[in-house]
């Protein structure tokens, strides 16, 4: 399977057809220009600024069935395969034609939703197909440039640690090299070869055994196999499931909670917000052109888009967070004279408890609803500190109450995650770093802005969001020495102020990655031979 890796730069430079050129016009959603639809009325009237979106608009139809599922709205899939491959063929016709066999089976957005009434109203399980490529895919698949998705980030791809970035929260604009701090030397073998294309397969509900979720994903597997045997080398198959605590929701290996705030597409998921908690302090309704772009290679500037990806294998370190939890709880019962658990220093590095309830420091206060808040009563971040894993990912309004930042900037570098669990189930290890933690999966408009700024200028960054800070004790860059990670951790305790030094550490480690674009269905349809 991992057998043979031909040399690139042969196909690459075999550009040999154009698959037709379609006039398409770049917009920035940041700068507030939208898309310009047309008025014709066979052609959708989508705007990158729409939000709320009714899957059931037949004027969207066009849009949601060329749109590839996953990105407005996760699949929902209980298990998932993401494979990974490298075009070998030196003949493009022939990686192409494989992209145009998969092109029928590939899960719209549209159909998506429609699986997903099914699957309420008879319990009928259906396949997710998703299928993404990489800027050195579509140059394998000899696709002309001007069709090929034109995010820096994208065309540098992960691997480029000498690409430079600028991350700078609030427009400070000086650019970066490498503002992942990645080394790529110390990835996974697969990872670091060139990845052209990930698929990704995903099968099963809560309810159903693992096994005939596995089975049903092998049968796929053995058949992508087969068809791309000549075409393209499966680097690596990674296997994702949903981990669930005791009462059966979604948790990451630490044991929280997971995948509670994601911004929201569609007008059915923000009503069920408002009548669950309300959306008064916090509203989750997110615009299309927050992760979606006008796909250049797609049949129509009007209809088909697409989404650019993160890929990031996450490892974790269960003991590691276990035993830094209980030494820090130790050090804040000593601080503030009582008995505090090891539960609540483990929820101020997230900023949750494990049940998602957000963080207090005060034993007394009922709990917060879930997403129905901001940080307007706790400015200086005494309860929820500014360096929690929630609070640099998305500071609800800390931007603007600290740096006169306004709400629709600090909304705009929002992602959509996407990402599932892989590895052992053992939540309570005897040994640091197992096979265990996240696929991490985010979809973007704008790679450089949204989740860069995210990782590199939010999560990574001591000083956000006011001096000293400390960065994210969870995925912040924490073996860049000291004096960077979350140190000092100012929290109101008892009614009093109390300051703990505290560094979190070694948490998580980075196996691999890359950025990705996933297509319109019509991309990837045009190559499909037994397509008028
Ligand atoms: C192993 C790595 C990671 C773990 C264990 C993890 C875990 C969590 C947990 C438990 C939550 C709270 C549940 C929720 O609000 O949905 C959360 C929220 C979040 N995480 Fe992560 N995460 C990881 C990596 C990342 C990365 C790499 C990013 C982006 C750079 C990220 C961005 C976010 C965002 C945006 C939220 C929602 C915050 C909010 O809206 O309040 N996470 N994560």
């Amino acid at each position: 399977m991992y057998d043979f890796a031909l040399s690139k730069s042969s196909f690459h430079s075999c550009k040999e057809k154009c698959y037709g050129i379609y006039v398409f016009k770049r917009t920035n959603y940041k700068n507030n220009q939208e898309l310009n639809m047309g008025t014709d009325s066979n052609r959708s009237t989508i705007k990158l600024s729409q939000s709320k979106l009714d899957v059931n608009d037949p004027d969207l139809r066009v849009v949601f069935e060329d749109l590839q599922g996953n990105i407005l709205k996760s699949h929902g899939r209980s298990h998932s395969l993401h494979l990974f491959l490298q075009f070998t063929s030196e003949d493009s016709d022939k990686s192409r034609e494989w992209i145009g066999k998969i092109s029928s089976r590939l899960t719209s957005a549209f159909e998506q939703h429609q699986t997903a009434l099914d699957f309420k109203e008879s319990g009928q399980e259906h396949l997710f197909t998703g299928l993404m490529l990489s800027y050195s895919g579509f140059q394998a698949l000899g696709i002309d440039d001007e069709e090929i998705p034109d995010d820096k980030a994208f065309r540098a791809g992960m691997k480029n640690i000498e690409f430079r970035y600028d991350t700078g929260p609030g427009g400070v604009h000086k650019r970066t090299i490498n503002p992942l701090n990645d080394n790529p030397e110390n990835w996974e073998e697969p990872f670091k070869e060139n990845i052209d294309a990930l698929a990704i397969l995903a099968y099963g509900g809560e309810s159903l055994d693992p096994t005939t979720c596995e089975d049903h994903l092998n049968e796929e597997l053995e058949r992508i196999k087969e068809e791309v045997e000549g075409v393209a080398t499966i680097l690596s198959v990674e296997k994702g499931y949903t981990l669930r605590n005791e009462k059966g929701n979604v948790i990451e290996h630490f044991g929280f909670e997971d995948g509670i705030s994601n911004p929201v597409f569609f007008k059915a998921d923000f009503q069920r917000w408002e009548e669950k908690e309300g959306t008064e302090y916090y509203d989750p309704s997110a615009p299309f052109g927050l992760i979606a772009v006008n796909d250049p290679g797609g049949s129509s500037t009007e209809t088909s888009f697409g989404s650019y990806y993160v890929y990031r294998k996450m490892q974790q370190n269960i003991k590691g967070f276990n035993d830094q939890t209980k030494q820090f709880g130790a050090l804040i019962s000593k601080e503030v004279g009582r008995e505090v658990d090891q539960e609540l220093a483990g929820a101020l590095a997230f900023g949750r408890f494990k049940d998602g309830t957000l963080v207090t420091t005060n034993p007394n206060k009922t709990a917060k609803p879930l997403n129905n808040f901001n940080y307007d009563e706790d400015v200086e971040g005494l309860g929820c500190p500014f360096q929690s894993h929630i609070r640099k990912t998305n500071p609800r309004g800390d931007t603007n109450r600290k740096n006169k930042i306004p709400m629709r900037s600090e909304r705009s570098h929002r992602i959509a995650r996407r990402g599932i669990s892989y590895g052992s189930k053992d939540l309570n290890p005897s040994s640091e770093w197992t096979d265990a933690g996240l696929l991490f999966l985010s979809c973007q408009s704008d790679i450089e802005q949204q989740f860069l700024v995210m990782q590199c200028g939010w999560s990574d960054n001591p000083n956000f969001v006011v001096e000293g800070t400390g960065t994210d004790p969870i995925t912040g860059e924490q073996n860049a020495g000291d004096g960077k990670a979350a140190k000092k951790w100012q929290l109101q305790m008892d009614g009093k102020e109390v300051s703990i030094d505290f560094k979190y550490q070694n948490l998580v480690k980075i196996r691999g990655g890359e950025y990705f674009f996933a297509p319109s269905i019509s991309f990837c349809k045009k190559f499909n031979i037994n397509h008028s």
